[in-house]
């Protein structure tokens, strides 16, 4: 048996409550293709029954796991290259001048899905700051999903994966084959740490950020929710740290915290404080 209208509308209540994605009632066949292998998990023989056990038990941590399981993790190594070009050519220099003294850099990869975004901010900084060793450089991704935390953690890549935006200069530089995979080195490693971490409700002990990376997420959340997200951003950063939102995001619409400045071409956030 399909499911009814009603057993969709419950779904998207769920993902909404747990995580703040909302999803369009003309996607709903995004809930047949990505939660049938949880539902069999969880000893459903179909969606409509996984629907039954979510509504009747309750179970926390399915209704998570639906969450999860309903996220988008579309990313890439330098994903977009107008904001890499940003950071290399404004904004890291910016940064490296303000803090030549303390020596320490600390940069949120906000929802840094299976890590590419955190490694290649690694990556780029390895290359355009050459006293790094002297520095203490922390680069923390955190995402709702436990499971590609867990893959970022692992900091291996498929050749597909690398194949997308890993230009094959720092591919050999900063990574080893290890049989059909890919592996950061340890020194690009180092600088990265991933954790879990919802956006949209209690967020773990994070440091002050002098970069933030909010990219491609806020398009799912509702224009109450990208407000909230920005205050508790806000509340994270240095005085005088940047924000990066995806190419197609803005701030603007739903805060008052955040300035736009522009640079060649491309835009950015500064905190007002
Ligand atoms: C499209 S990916 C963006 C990855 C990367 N920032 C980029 O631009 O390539 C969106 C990520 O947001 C995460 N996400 C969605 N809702 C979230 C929430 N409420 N809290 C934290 N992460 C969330 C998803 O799990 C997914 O990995």
């Amino acid at each position: 048996m399909a499911c009814t209208d009603s057993d969709y509308a419950y779904l998207r209540e769920v993902v909404m409550t747990q995580s703040a994605n909302m999803i369009d009632p003309s996607r709903n066949s995004l809930f047949d293709s990505k939660l049938t292998p949880l539902a069999r998990m969880a000893g459903a023989s179909n969606l409509e029954d996984f629907v039954h056990l979510l509504r009747s038990d309750r179970p926390a941590h399915l209704h998570r796991a639906v969450a999860e399981a309903m996220t988008i993790n579309e990313t890439s190594f330098f994903r977009d290259v107008k904001p890499f070009d940003l950071l290399r050519e404004t904004i890291l220099p910016r940064l490296i001048e303000a803090r030549r003294h303390q020596r320490s850099l600390r940069i949120w990869s906000a929802v840094s899905s299976t890590g590419q975004e955190a490694y290649s901010l690694a990556m780029m900084l390895a290359e355009h700051l050459p006293e790094i060793a002297l520095w203490d450089v922390r680069v923390i991704g955190t995402d709702i999903s436990r499971q590609v935390v867990e893959y970022a953690r692992r900091g291996r890549y498929r050749r597909l994966e690398v194949n997308r935006g890993l230009p094959a200069r720092m591919l050999l530089k900063h990574m080893t084959r290890e049989g059909e995979e890919w592996e950061m080195s340890p020194r690009i490693r180092a600088m990265c740490e991933f954790e879990c971490a919802n956006l949209c409700g209690l967020l773990p002990k994070l440091p002050v950020f002098d970069l933030v990376l909010l990219r491609n997420v806020l398009l799912y959340f509702s224009q109450e929710d990208r407000s909230v997200v920005f205050r508790d951003v806000h509340q994270h950063m240095a005085p005088d740290g940047y924000l990066l939102l995806g190419n197609a995001e803005q701030a603007e619409e739903s805060t008052n915290l955040f300035e736009v400045e522009f640079s060649a071409n491309s835009y950015f956030y500064r905190p007002v404080f």
